[in-house]
């Protein structure tokens, strides 16, 4: 079985809990998810792995989080080429300014975003974010298999 990580940073939970249905759309395909907030995470050994989801909401204005999903996409910019990467996050008042910004910045090193765009929901995740967020899940499981 093939494994996929899927690595966030959540402050009230919402992009928590996308992470988890991210998880079991995996799991729902036949591969193994693991789930890990930031903090815990190694920048080092996700580089080496073809496929991945990353997690963040939209926080200051606009950006990552500043203290620790930030310092962490610093350390992938440049050293993920050829990858797929799954992006998404919760969001408040915004446009979505942030997933954009985090959408090219992505692909500017060379990796390419499953589905063309990162998922992005309003508050807490329905039932509509999360099948989507299980698309995911299929696709990151299809990707590593
Ligand atoms: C300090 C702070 C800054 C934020 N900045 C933005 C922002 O620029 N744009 C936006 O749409 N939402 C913003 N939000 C709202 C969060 O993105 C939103 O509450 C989201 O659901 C939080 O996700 P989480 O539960 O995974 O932490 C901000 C929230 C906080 C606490």
């Amino acid at each position: 079985m093939a494994q996929v990580s899927i690595v966030y940073w959540s402050g009230t939970g919402n992009t928590e809990l996308m992470a988890q249905m991210v998880a079991e759309g995996v799991r729902e395909a036949g591969q193994d998810a693991v789930v890990c907030s930031v903090e815990a995470a190694s920048a080092a050994d996700l580089k080496k792995e073809k496929a991945f989801a990353l997690g963040c909401p939209s926080m200051g204005a606009e950006q990552l989080e500043e203290t620790l999903m930030e310092p962490f996409m610093c350390e992938l910019d440049g050293a993920i080429g050829g990858r797929q990467i799954g992006l998404f996050g919760s969001y408040g008042w915004g446009g979505g300014e942030w997933m954009r910004d985090w959408e090219e910045r992505v692909k500017n090193s060379g990796a390419a975003v499953i589905g063309e765009e990162g998922i992005i929901v309003n508050g807490a995740p329905d039932v509509k974010a999360e099948e989507k967020c299980k698309e995911l899940g299929r696709a990151l499981a299809a990707a590593v298999s």
